[in-house]
């Protein structure tokens, strides 16, 4: 059996896991590791039994030739990775969402893509979580009746989570289209993070099967009760006409049906979460299978989250997909008032300087 060779580039939290992963699958073969931080780069490889290991992620990837080339840097170096992946030919890139921090980076890597035969794959890997399924298997199975409403709430800023909310809505509304988004948001604290965003937007989408999308991201959303844990007070559903099903990325998740109440328990966790995600990969390759996170999908959710900020920079409707591109960050540091974000949670004020 062969077995795909595998690149990882970027080994913080997200790189080290997506390594672990692809070499415990019988499919894959990580033959190189790549950061700029020695001693994680060290780290790593020694855990995996030493692949090829450097700093230089073009010069890898020119020497290895993989078959699957991974990143997991951080956001701001979207197009530059990119570029790396499909010069060195890769038969599917894998790379952590967001897709971009701003459209004008997001249509770079998209433009850069479409010059590519490349398979694409975005890391939004909760939705393999036996919480996330289960709300899915309601929705679909009928139990909520016919779907008029998809929504998502977080605490954690947008280039964080509002990606995640997104996306599992767009699963639950089986990735209808989005045709117009409209929003406002508060606090510039985050603006000038890594992961640059408003400290809260909310905002509202149009979906081309007549669903609405209703979203909160960041320190002024509502509290979601169920959950302890701050990274984990996500809620994601939907509401139908005999219902509504909804996940708690921290704890659980619950359908209220004409039937009854039915609940369950899961927990966002990557050792859970990725498996599922690395197989979806092989089979992609293999079998011609498309993985559910691919780009189509998150490109289409990433014009979701950069149509809310420039409403809610410069106000109304903003029609999809975008008709071109801007640096939405810009717009909204000059859009924004100085005024610091009143958050909902007295736990929230740390992180959004308030
Ligand atoms: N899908 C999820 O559940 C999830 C969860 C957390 C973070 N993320 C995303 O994953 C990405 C990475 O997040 P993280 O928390 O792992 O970040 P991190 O800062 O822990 O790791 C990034 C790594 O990239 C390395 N790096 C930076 N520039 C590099 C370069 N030019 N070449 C090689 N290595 C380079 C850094 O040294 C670091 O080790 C982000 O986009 C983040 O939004 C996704």
């Amino acid at each position: 059996m062969t077995r795909y060779r595998v690149l990882v580039v970027g080994l913080g939290k997200r790189g080290r896991s997506h390594a672990m992963h692809f070499h415990a699958h019988p499919r894959f073969q990580v033959v190189g590791l790549c950061d700029i931080d020695a001693a994680r780069l060290s780290e790593t490889a020694a855990v995996l039994g030493n692949p090829q290991a450097g700093a230089d992620a073009a010069a890898m990837a020119r020497d290895l030739r993989p078959d699957v080339f991974c990143f997991c840097t951080l956001p701001h170096i979207r197009s530059e990775m990119v570029r790396v992946a499909v010069d060195c030919g890769a038969r599917l890139i894998a790379f952590e969402k967001p897709v971009a921090l701003t459209s004008e980076e997001g249509r770079k890597v998209k433009e850069l893509l479409s010059g590519s035969p490349a398979k694409v794959v975005v890391s939004h890997q909760h939705r393999y979580g036996k919480h996330y399924q289960a709300v899915k298997a309601a929705i679909a199975g009928g139990e909520i009746g016919k779907v008029h409403t998809v929504y998502g709430v977080a605490h954690g800023w947008a280039a964080h989570m509002l990606s995640h909310l997104i996306d599992y809505s767009m699963w639950y509304n089986d990735y209808a289209r989005p045709r117009w988004v409209v929003a406002q948001a508060a606090g510039r604290h985050k603006l000038s993070d890594a992961h640059a965003s408003p400290d809260y937007v909310a905002g509202f989408v149009q979906f081309e099967n007549g669903v609405r999308g209703i979203y909160e991201c960041g320190g002024g959303a509502p509290d979601v009760p169920e959950v302890q844990r701050w990274w984990g007070k996500n809620r994601i559903g939907a509401t139908g006409t005999e219902g509504y099903a909804e996940v708690y990325t921290g704890n659980g998740w619950k359908a209220v049906t004409r039937n009854g109440i039915s609940t369950g328990d899961g927990v966002m966790a990557y050792d859970q979460d990725m498996p599922g995600y690395i197989q979806d990969i092989a089979d992609w390759l293999e079998c011609g299978n498309v993985h559910p996170c691919c780009f189509e999908n998150a490109y289409a959710g990433f014009e979701v989250m950069m149509g809310l900020f420039r409403s809610a920079a410069r106000g109304g409707q903003v029609t999809l997909p975008l008709p071109d591109s801007a640096d939405e960050i810009e717009d909204l540091r000059r859009a924004l008032s100085g005024a610091p974000l009143q958050a909902t949670l007295e736990e929230s004020r740390k992180e959004y300087g308030c």
